[in-house]
């Protein structure tokens, strides 16, 4: 089976915002208690944060990190994560019906991210409480000094304002499950007064309204549209969220979702594009698709914590999914579809970053390993940065049980910030290898500098505790460039990186 694809230097989709390699850490589980934070932990430091984990968080190099969540933001009170730790409250989370002790709030969060080399992007909760709490929380995090909030930053040990950039007005709140959910003209007041409040402080800050929690909700598209009409003017980006499953057991049409990301992302431009045009608005409003992965493994024994009368425990192992060797295409896949629509998506987060739905796990006291959709979201962050490649591909194409035209083959390109082009190929044969070529027209002398594949007859592989690599990626060979045209083949079911430069 063959496949073909040109590249030309001069079509390009957008630049690529490189905080479409961003991740997502919530108060949720055991991704902040014994997932970033463990301060018995051998490698931890002074504020009992994992120096395992930071290695391999540092080695994504991801650009921001959402917090504090989630479902979590909208019953939290930030204020409780502050000052001495022996001081803070023990709450209820009425989100995972957990206990939250607050050892760790934003002056250790804002550390870790330094460690980490990221950025914070901060959620304000709109659901149990508003405004007030918000702007406050802005003050304390972003004002130098000479104020309430700030000089009490400055006497819980934080001298300079960490300048947060990036804020989301709440979380999933066209969700009947959100603390404080409400009807979509409620929100998109609410959020609107919210973001005159915060850029009242400062209107460099860039907003986040809450969109659809996912494409099947009742209210879809009509919420985006309504939230839209009242906040377009003080906004900058709407969220979307999406998780993958496969509980059919049906590869081919698991593989077949990143079809519905791609319509959900094309929707939701075109509703922006409508209210902007009923506004009569210059301005854009982009996408920050801030919660994306796989979620499903752990479904069963999630039912068995949540359900099971254990009254409100710290930190149990919730959405504790373990990832497989089919899940490293499908986010090979999802990460595609980014790179193809960065000119709407600006801001991507994987949910989440450690041990919850995560490429990260952890054991208390143990190890820190790397699932296996660790590699593709690696590879992409490391590799996928400059602009998207427009490619003319044609492939030979397959119907799933939902859409129809699904190729087998699933390219995409960046053409990097060093003169160089990446190529990250998915391929969804089950049983064939498709022989991909790839017509790279008006780039100057450039020679393949690393290949990495993942292919496994085992799609159901997983790292785990004592076998941490059983699926890793291995170096490719027999990718060729000569006379402007790559040529590489793809076995079946496989992810592969090709670096070009
Ligand atoms: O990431 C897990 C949960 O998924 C988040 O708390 C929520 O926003 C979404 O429903």
């Amino acid at each position: 089976m063959k496949a073909t694809a040109t590249a030309h230097r001069d079509f390009t989709i957008s630049k690529i915002d490189e905080r479409i390699y961003g991740a997502f850490l919530e108060h949720l589980g055991r991704a902040i208690y014994s997932g970033i934070y463990e301060p018995d932990h051998p490698t931890a430091d002074s504020d009992g944060m994992r120096g395992d984990v930071i290695d391999l968080v540092k080695d994504l190099d991801i650009p921001i990190v959402r917090y504090p969540g989630g479902n979590f933001v909208s019953a939290y009170n930030w204020e409780d994560g502050i000052g001495p730790k022996q001081e803070r409250p023990v709450r209820l989370d009425l989100a995972w019906h957990t206990s939250e002790s607050n050892e760790v709030g934003i002056h250790e969060f804002a550390n870790w991210c330094k460690s980490v080399g990221t950025e914070m992007m901060l959620a304000v909760n709109l659901g149990s409480r508003g405004l007030d709490a918000a702007r406050n929380f802005v003050e304390y995090v972003n004002h130098p000094g000479g104020s309430y909030w700030s000089d009490l930053r400055r006497e819980n040990g934080q001298e300079e304002p960490w300048n947060v950039k990036l804020w989301c007005l709440g979380n999933e709140m066209d969700g009947p499950w959100q603390i404080g959910h409400k009807d979509a003209a409620e929100y998109g007041k609410l959020a609107a007064e919210t973001a005159k409040a915060i850029r009242a402080f400062d209107s460099s800050l860039e907003l986040v309204v809450c969109g659809s929690s996912h494409s099947g909700m009742p209210t879809y598209p009509d919420w985006e549209a309504t939230v839209l009409e009242h906040t377009y003017d003080v906004v900058d980006y709407i969220s979307l969220h999406m998780y993958f499953a496969n509980h059919e057991k049906n590869t081919g049409s698991y593989l077949a979702l990143a079809h519905k990301l791609d319509t959900y992302i094309d929707t939701v431009a075109g509703v922006i594009q409508f209210v902007k045009a009923k506004r009569r608005s210059q301005k854009d409003v982009y996408i920050s698709f801030d919660e994306w992965n796989v979620w499903y493994h752990s479904n069963q024994q999630d039912r068995e914590i949540l359900d099971g009368g254990n009254g409100w425990p710290h930190a149990p192992a919730l959405l504790e999914d373990i990832y497989n060797f089919e899940d490293v295409l499908q986010v090979g896949l999802i990460i595609n579809t980014f790179i193809r629509r960065s000119n709407v998506v600006k801001i991507a987060c994987i949910a989440q970053l450690v041990n919850v739905i995560a490429p990260i796990m952890t054991e208390r006291g143990g190890p820190a390993w790397r699932q296996t959709i660790y590699y593709p979201y690696y590879f992409a962050s490391r590799f996928g940065r400059g602009k998207a490649l427009d490619l003319a591909v044609t492939c030979p194409t397959y119907d799933s049980d939902q859409y129809s035209g699904i190729a087998y083959a699933d390219v995409a390109a960046v053409h990097t910030e060093d003169g160089g082009v990446t190529i990250f190929v998915v391929s969804r044969h089950p049983d064939e290898a498709i022989e991909l070529e790839v017509d790279m027209i008006g780039f100057d002398d450039l020679r393949v500098v690393d290949h990495q594949i993942m292919a496994s007859p085992d799609l159901q592989a997983v790292n785990t505790r004592d076998r941490q690599d059983a699926v890793a990626p291995k170096p490719g060979n027999g990718a060729t460039l000569s006379d402007g045209r790559l040529s590489v083949a793809l076995p079946p079911y496989s992810y592969q990186m090709i670096r070009m430069g």
